[in-house]
């Protein structure tokens, strides 16, 4: 291990697996060859705006040509000026007329086993008919509509006809407060909400409709609000106010040419949870996000006709709107789209459903994978998964021993994981394999993207040299990326673009290895100062989960004395009940996998640990506990209050 310097993180992971595509696959894949994805990468350093504009003609219609490709004014990009094209058109008009007409579009199931599928012209029809209730409803192009529903058909339908109108969606997740729907309704101006009676979640029917009321109190810019109806519970509709989606599509006409927008136009707005209370809204626009969702799901899932793509995010979530909608409709992909939770009525509803509709490419999070680790393997061992050929990743950092478990028994060998590292900010997936092309090591998201130039600096901005850890900034603009924040240009500034200057900060560590992998190390605030040596979080929960009857752990720094930091981590257990016995164990298992700096000094066992609605651990509020705070920071993310008070229960 090195000493630190300059602000750089030391590495202690020891990983030195490698696993090649198989013959098979490669035989396949669409860039086949580690010399032809350097070709392309090469191409794209070379010249960005040849290599982006060369696509952006062969693969978006246009309603009018651009002018120029790129206008850069740090910190904002313009891509695609001039032109005039329409995302949902790019995602369904384009396919009517084509082999992809009457392909399946959708294959949705929902919670209690209920199915439907629509195919490319069904889904053009639908969104047709929804378009124009939006624009019977007053909506004109740069409306916000709001939209907080159920992982129901109509949630898509709903995304696609905003689009096709030029409104600006933002998709809530459904389980968020009314409070955060407000505060979020009120910072965008909404106009609209979209909603639905209730949803299903673990056989509990969410009173959505309730929610949305108690929101709307405080929305004061909301006029309307349209209601799916979907569980048939009783709700109250407000006269004047509310309406019934099935009413106003009865008399909707089909026929809605899709508005020629600009290519800077807003497409949609996307909460994400900042540091501060204030909601944080990205903004993503029409024409470079588009492009930018359609080849990173061409290449990185090395998309065919005949696959069955399930992606197992919410569409409130960046990677519900970009792999679930907008990237593989725009490729013409049919989506598996699940509307309930992974362990209803049982802990296999995953591996059934990939049986049952033949699944090819499944895309999920390292938090579902720990749980399915977590809840056995029989689960699994019930179902065929033979459809699959390759698996994916994304939102954390993947610990290599539940990579392993994903590779050996959901891939059975056989599939690829493309681990991919991306954010709400940028649009799309950034770095990851191209599965027939680049051998994969556990835990690393391995390269950047064609296009995407990564750089690592450490606190004074210079370069870090090979396997040290530092800042993970971004060097040129790409077509993807977000415009701003909401309402707030001063903020985006503050945030991304003043530490490093000329560079985008993506708030993440990371190193890069001998061979130009990238291993990321978790957020910058959340790194471990131990004596002086700066540690990731990654390391030291991975060297856990390595532990056989460790399922999670979360890794933070609390104060100490005499070393700065002190390693506090909160441990989930399997097949065994905690003791301290195990305690002793576990703390000489991380000695002896990555040494003694990083050996903890408290083991707290937990049932679970403290996630973001969308899966990620907070270490944050682990911190305040591990401090003693009577009063944690800001919970408003928070998945499961319980959580929280068991973890205060269970301490010593
Ligand atoms: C983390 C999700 C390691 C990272 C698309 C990033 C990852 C944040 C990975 C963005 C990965 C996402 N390996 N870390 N493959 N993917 N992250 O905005 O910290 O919900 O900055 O976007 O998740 O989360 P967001």
């Amino acid at each position: 291990m090195s000493q630190s310097s300059g602000g750089q993180i030391d590495t202690v992971m020891q990983e030195d697996r490698i696993f090649s595509p198989s013959e098979k696959f490669v035989s396949q894949a669409q860039i086949a060859s580690l010399e032809a994805s350097q070709q392309m990468w090469d191409d794209a350093h070379r010249d960005p705006i040849a290599f982006w504009d060369q696509f952006a003609k062969e693969e978006l219609h246009w309603f009018e040509p651009y002018r120029q490709v790129l206008e850069w004014q740090e910190p904002f990009a313009k891509w695609f000026l001039g032109g005039k094209t329409n995302v949902a058109y790019n995602c369904i008009d384009a396919h009517l007329g084509t082999e992809r007409e009457d392909k399946t579009a959708i294959l949705w199931e929902g919670e209690p086993g209920d199915q439907r599928t629509l195919t490319y012209r069904e889904l053009h029809e639908e969104v047709c008919r929804f378009a124009n209730v939006l624009k019977h409803l007053g909506i004109v192009p740069g409306d916000v509509v709001s939209i907080y529903m159920p992982m129901v058909p109509e949630l898509a339908i709903a995304m696609l006809a905003c689009a096709r109108v030029g409104a600006v969606h933002s998709v809530i997740f459904a389980g968020f407060s009314s409070e955060a729907i407000a505060d979020r309704n009120q910072d965008a101006g909404a106009k609209l909400q979209l909603t639905a009676d209730g949803g299903w979640r673990r056989g509990k029917n969410l009173p959505l409709k309730d929610t949305v009321d108690a929101a709307l109190e405080k929305s004061s810019t909301v006029e309307k609000c349209v209601v799916l109806r979907r569980t048939g519970i009783q709700v109250s509709m407000q006269e004047g106010r509310d309406f019934w989606w099935h009413e106003l599509m009865e008399n909707a006409s089909p026929d809605c040419p899709a508005e020629p927008m600009d290519s800077e136009a807003p497409l949609f707005i996307l909460y994400t949870s900042g540091s501060t209370g204030k909601p944080k809204g990205i903004k993503h626009t029409t024409a470079g996000y588009n492009l930018y969702v359609k080849k990173t799901f061409e290449w990185v899932f090395d998309h065919r006709d005949d696959d069955v793509f399930w992606c197992t995010a919410d569409c409130g979530w960046i990677t519900g709107h970009s792999y679930i909608v907008y990237g593989p409709f725009s490729a013409g992909a049919t989506c598996v789209m699940y509307e309930g939770a992974p362990n209803h009525p049982h802990e296999d509803r995953f591996w059934e459903i990939v049986e049952k509709h033949r699944v090819t490419i499944f895309y999920t999070a390292p938090t579902a994978i720990r749980a399915f680790i977590k809840w056995g393997d029989h689960h699994v061992e019930k179902h065929d998964l033979t459809s699959l050929r390759l698996l994916g990743t994304v939102g954390e950092g993947i610990n290599p021993e539940a990579w392993i478990w994903y590779h050996k028994m959901i891939g059975a060998e056989r599939c690829p994981i493309v681990d991919t590292w991306w954010q709400t900010e940028t649009g799309g997936i950034m770095m990851s394999p191209l599965p027939g092309a680049i051998s994969t090591k556990p835990g690393s998201c391995t390269k950047p993207l064609p296009g995407v130039m990564p750089v690592i600096v450490d606190e004074q901005g210079d370069l870090v040299a090979s396997n040290n850890g530092g800042m993970l900034c971004i060097d040129h603009p790409w077509p993807g990326m977000l415009r701003g924040i909401w309402g707030d240009d001063e903020r985006y500034r503050e945030q991304y673009w003043s530490k490093v200057p000329g560079k985008y900060l993506t708030g993440d560590n990371a190193r890069c290895d001998n061979d130009g992998y990238y291993w990321i190390m978790g957020r910058i605030d959340d790194v471990i100062n131990v004596s002086g040596h700066r540690l990731s979080t990654i390391e030291v929960e991975s060297a856990l989960v390595s532990h056989p009857h460790v399922a999670e752990a979360a890794a933070i720094g609390r104060p100490d004395e005499i070393k700065g930091q002190a390693i506090a981590v909160f441990v989930t257990i399997k097949d065994v009940e905690a003791s301290d016995e195990l305690r002793g164990e576990l703390k000489q298992h991380v000695r002896k996998e990555i040494g003694a700096l990083a050996q903890p000094d408290d083991i707290r066992f937990t049932n679970a640990l403290p996630k973001t609605r969308s899966g990620k651990i907070m270490r944050r509020l682990l911190r305040d506990i591990a401090e003693g705070k009577e009063k944690v920071g800001d919970t408003t993310t928070l998945e499961d209050y319980s959580v929280l008070a068991n973890l205060r229960e269970d301490e010593e």
